[in-house]
C-alpha cells in the first residue's frame, strides 16, 4: 500500500460558546440521553462550552430537577464516548434544571419560563436562551407559538433566541412548507436551526474541505471525467422499536429528502464564494433546484421500492418488515429505495447520481462513490490487457471513515498486466480514534451563531419537490409485490435492474 506522510493533527480551534441557556423539549426521551448530553458532556471536556451555561430540561414525565439529575448520571455511564470525570461531570450537574409539563398546556409555558430566567440568573448566561425541539413533529409548531406568546422568542438588546428543531420536518412539500410559515410567524429564518444529523459526521463535512482545500480534484469533478456517481446508505438493522413511525414514513421519506440529500448537494455543489453559512447554503440549495424533476410517467422505472421479508443476516434469522412490532402486516410501506436523479446544470448533465438506501441489507455502509470515466484510449492493444478498470474514488462515510482511490498498476512480471490497486486513507490512521456523538458539532455552532451546517428553508423545501412525485405515484399504484428482498441480501432486483439498462452496475461492497 503506498505510504503517504503523517501530518500532525491540527488543534482545535474555536472558542468557548456564548454564554446560554439550552431548553430541551422531550427531555427524557432517547435523543437526550443517548446523543445530547453526552455531546455537552464532550463539548465540557473539550472546553468549548461556555462557563455561563444551563440546561433547563422539560417533558411529560413528573420529576423533580434531583431525580432528573440522578437519572442522567446512571444514563451517562452507558451513553457517554469518553470517560466521565467526577469534578467535570459534577459542575455539567449543577447547570441542569427540570420542570415537568405537556407541551399542548399553555400554563406549563409560565412555568417553563420562571426556570429558565432563573437559571439565567445563576449562571449568568447574559439572556440568550436556545431551543431544542426533540418532540414528536406534531408539536414543533405549537411549542414555538406558545413560547413566543409569552415572550421567550423576543431578541431584545444583543439577546439571542435559536430553536433547533429534529427531523421529520414535514412529511411532504405541502407540510414542510407549512410548518416553514408557522415557523416564520414567529421567528426569522436565522433563528431557525433545522438538524440532520448527517451533517454532524465528519466525513459528512471533509466532503466540503476534500473538494475544495485541495487544488487537484476539482478540475475533474464534472461530467468531461465522471461517469456516475452511487450513494449508498445501507443499515443492517431492521426499524427495531420504531415501527409505528416508520411504518407511515417509509424509506424514501425517512432517508432521502434529508441525509441522502445532503450527500447530493455536497457532492454536486458548485465552490461557494466564502464559508460563510448562506454562501455555502446557496451553492446547496441551486443543486437541489437543479435536480431534474421526474416525470410522472417515469417514477416507475426511475424510482425502485422494496420491503424486505424474513431472511439471514450475521447467521441469524431474522424477521420479515410485515412481522416487526407496530408495523401492519400487510403493510405496503418500503423499506428500501433506489433512485436514478439527473442534475440540470453544465457541471453534472447527463452524469445520474444513484442513490439507495435500505433496513436490513447486509453490511452497514454509507459511502459515497466516485466513477470516473475510462481513459480515452487504450495504449496495450498490443499486449494481453483487454481492458482498462476505470478510476474511482469513495468517500466512506461509515463505518471505516476515509477515502480511496482505484487505479490500475503493472502486475511486477514480464507480461503485461493490470490490475486495479486501491490508495486507502483511513481517518483513524491520521488522526486516532475521536469518539463523539456526531453532535458535539452542531450544538456548539448554534450556540455560536454558525447556521452552515443547518437545512434552510427552500432546502428542505427542494428536497421535499424532488421526491413528491414518487410519493404520489407510489401512493397511487401500491406495490404488488412486496416483500420483495429477503433481509441480509442488497434490496429488489430492480436496483440492480437500474443501473444494468443503463449498462452499469453498482459498485460491489464487499460484506
Ligand atoms: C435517521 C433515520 O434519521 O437516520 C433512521 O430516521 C436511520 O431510520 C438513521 O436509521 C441513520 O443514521 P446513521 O447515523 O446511523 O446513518
Amino acid at each position: 500500500m503506498p505510504n503517504i506522510s503523517k501530518t500532525a493533527p491540527l488543534p482545535v480551534i474555536g472558542e468557548n460558546a456564548n454564554p446560554c441557556v439550552m431548553v430541551i423539549f422531550g427531555a427524557t426521551g432517547d435523543l437526550t440521553k443517548r446523543k445530547l448530553f453526552p455531546a455537552l458532556y464532550n463539548l465540557a471536556k473539550s472546553h468549548l462550552l461556555s462557563r455561563e451555561f444551563a440546561i433547563v430540561c422539560t417533558s411529560r414525565t413528573e420529576m423533580t430537577t434531583e431525580a432528573f439529575r440522578e437519572q442522567i448520571t446512571q444514563d451517562i455511564k452507558t451513553f457517554a464516548t469518553t470517560e466521565v470525570e467526577p469534578d467535570l461531570w459534577e459542575w455539567f450537574l449543577k447547570r441542569i434544571y427540570y420542570v415537568a409539563g405537556d407541551v399542548k398546556d399553555p400554563n406549563c409555558y409560565q412555568r417553563l419560563k420562571e426556570l429558565i430566567e432563573q437559571a439565567d440568573r445563576e449562571h449568568r448566561t447574559h439572556g440568550n436562551y436556545f431551543y431544542y425541539l426533540a418532540t414528536s413533529p406534531d408539536f414543533f409548531g405549537e411549542i414555538v407559538r406558545q413560547l413566543n406568546a409569552i415572550g421567550l422568542m423576543t431578541e431584545e438588546k444583543d439577546q439571542w433566541r435559536r430553536v433547533i428543531i429534529e427531523k421529520p420536518f414535514g412529511h411532504d412539500l405541502e407540510s414542510a412548507r407549512a410548518l416553514n410559515a408557522e415557523l416564520r410567524e414567529c421567528l426569522d429564518e436565522r433563528q431557525i436551526y433545522r438538524i440532520d444529523h448527517y451533517l454532524g459526521k465528519e466525513t459528512v463535512q471533509n466532503i466540503l474541505v476534500f473538494r475544495f482545500g485541495n487544488g487537484i480534484f476539482e478540475p475533474i469533478w464534472n461530467r468531461r471525467y465522471i461517469d456516475n456517481i452511487q450513494i449508498t446508505a445501507a443499515e443492517t438493522v431492521g426499524v427495531e422499536k420504531r415501527g409505528g413511525y416508520y411504518d407511515t414514513s417509509g424509506a424514501l421519506r425517512d432517508m432521502v429528502p434529508n441525509h441522502l440529500f445532503q450527500l447530493v448537494s455536497l457532492t454536486a455543489m458548485e465552490p461557494p464564494t466564502s464559508f460563510d453559512a448562506n454562501a455555502v447554503r446557496d451553492e446547496q440549495s441551486k443543486v437541489l433546484h437543479a435536480i431534474q424533476p421526474i416525470p410522472p410517467e417515469d417514477v416507475l422505472t426511475r424510482a425502485v421500492r422494496g420491503q424486505y421479508g424474513e431472511g439471514e443476516l450475521n447467521g441469524e434469522r431474522v424477521p420479515g418488515y410485515r412481522q416487526e412490532p407496530n408495523v401492519a402486516p400487510n403493510s405496503t410501506t418500503e423499506t428500501f429505495v433506489a433512485l436514478k436523479l439527473m442534475i440540470d446544470n453544465w457541471r453534472w448533465a447527463g452524469v445520474p447520481f444513484y442513490l439507495r438506501t435500505g433496513k436490513r441489507l447486509p453490511k452497514r455502509v454509507t459511502e459515497v462513490a466516485i466513477q470516473f470515466k475510462s481513459a480515452p484510449l487504450t495504449l496495450f492493444r498490443e499486449t494481453p490487457v483487454e481492458r482498462l478498470r476505470t478510476n474511482r474514488l469513495v468517500i466512506h462515510i461509515q463505518p471505516d471513515e476515509g477515502i480511496s482511490l482505484r487505479f490500475g498498476a503493472k502486475i511486477p512480471g514480464p507480461i503485461m498486466r493490470l490490475g486495479a490497486v486501491e490508495m486507502d486513507f483511513n481517518y483513524v490512521d491520521y488522526f486516532g480514534e475521536v469518539p463523539s456523538t456526531g453532535y458535539e458539532r452542531l450544538l456548539y455552532d448554534c450556540m455560536t451563531g454558525d447556521a452552515t451546517l443547518f437545512q434552510r428553508a427552500d432546502m428542505v423545501e427542494a428536497g421535499w419537490s424532488v421526491i413528491e412525485p414518487v410519493l404520489d405515484v407510489w401512493k397511487a399504484l401500491p406495490p404488488r409485490s412486496f416483500p420483495n428482498y429477503a433481509a441480509g441480501t442488497w434490496g429488489p432486483k430492480e436496483a440492480d435492474e437500474l443501473l444494468k439498462d443503463d449498462g452499469r452496475e453498482w459498485r460491489p461492497i464487499d460484506q
